[in-house]
């Protein structure tokens, strides 16, 4: 089996990062930290953070803007918009309508859907699907967190390692030179929720006096289960793929993985006996911005590799659900 879906193609895409630039030394101002620590343990050396009028819609659509740039098209030419997101600017409605209406684009389809760090692949199957079967032409897809938001500042083990920013795609059934989507494989374990998850402020905790102060609104996260459950699902997930299309690791030209941990992605990379260098890492600047994570990459590496026709590309994520995924991409 080769393609599944031969007729879909990433035709642009574009990523957006706030301002404000916050380093590890920053924020060994404000918790018991170092840069020592938080380079050592995870890589990153510094993140973005979203100014406090600036939600998520907004990252979303500066990323939107540069991904229709991209794709040499213009906004009415977009026919669907689905976002990946875990810290929507409101529980409802859907962030994917406040991006619609910012970027003009009314009355597509918008909805969002909440697979945290997975959350672009779950969107990128979603669209592929949706554009298979029809009327849709172009679809814009994008992964955006502030999770800046959501993490709490007084928690030295999570709050050091997310920053915010969005990713954008343009899906399309137009056959232009580039990247071919070739197969994704989805996929989580519900079991395993508990592992990374903010407690309270949903139905089955409601925000309350007593939530508040004990800070359950926050991610909550037990990072050394997370790693593990990362390393093996990434891995997994990874190779089902690659096995379904008869290729294995040594023939992809750049994996682009979740940026969390550059030490999950080295344990990764002896999992597949490959050398680190044939993995995309950003993280260094910007932390795990979550959803936006793997769209920020596929912006970056699209731009910064000489890319030959033949060049296979496998992105691989895992995140809160749990979720995983990984999508096979071919240039064209
Ligand atoms: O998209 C999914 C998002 N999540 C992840 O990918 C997280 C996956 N997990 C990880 O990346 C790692 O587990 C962490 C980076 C979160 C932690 O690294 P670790 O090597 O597993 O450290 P640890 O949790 O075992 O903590 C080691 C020590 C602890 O002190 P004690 O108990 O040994 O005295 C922590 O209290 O480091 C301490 N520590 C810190 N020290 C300085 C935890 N956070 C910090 C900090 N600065 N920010």
């Amino acid at each position: 089996m080769e393609t599944r879906r031969p007729s879909l193609f990433i035709q642009g895409t574009g990523s957006y990062v706030p301002e404000r630039l916050v380093t590890n030394e920053d924020l060994a101002q404000i918790v018991d930290t170092s840069d020592e620590w938080i380079r050592t343990r995870s890589g990153i050396t510094e993140r973005r953070i979203a100014a406090p009028g600036e939600a998520t819609s907004d990252l979303a659509v500066q990323a939107a803007l540069r991904a229709i740039t991209d794709a040499g098209l213009t906004k009415e030419d977009i026919d669907l918009l689905i976002v990946a997101t875990v810290t929507p600017d409101q529980p409802f409605p859907a962030t994917a309508c406040l991006v619609q209406t910012k970027l003009g684009l009314q009355p597509i389809a918008a909805f969002d859907i909440s697979a945290a760090c997975t959350g672009f692949l779950y969107i990128l199957e979603t669209a592929a699907a949706l554009l298979e079967r029809g009327p849709y032409r172009h679809a814009l897809i994008i992964g955006a967190e502030k999770f800046s938001a959501i993490v709490d500042w007084q928690d030295r083990t999570t709050c050091v390692l997310f920053g915010d920013g969005a990713g954008a795609a343009i899906i399309s059934r137009e056959n232009k030179s580039g990247f071919e989507i070739i197969d994704t494989l989805i996929g989580a374990d519900g079991a395993n929720a508990d592992i990374l998850c903010i407690p309270a402020g949903g139905t089955a905790c409601p925000s309350s006096p007593q939530t508040l102060e004990a800070h359950l609104q926050y991610v909550k996260m037990n990072g050394r289960e997370v790693f593990k459950q990362a390393v093996r699902v990434m891995g997994q997930v990874a190779q089902t793929l690659l096995a379904r299309h008869g290729l294995t690791p040594a023939d992809i030209k750049v994996i682009i993985p979740h940026q969390a941990n550059v030490r999950i992605i080295e344990a990764l990379a002896k999992g597949f006996d490959l050398p680190l260098d044939r993995f995309f890492i950003n993280l260094h600047h910007y932390g795990n911005t979550s959803a936006a994570s793997i769209p920020l990459a596929l912006d970056e590496a699209r731009k910064a590799y000489d890319w030959q026709k033949g060049d296979y590309v496998l992105l691989v994520a895992f995140g809160a659900g749990l979720t995983w995924g990984s999508t096979l991409l071919k240039y064209i």
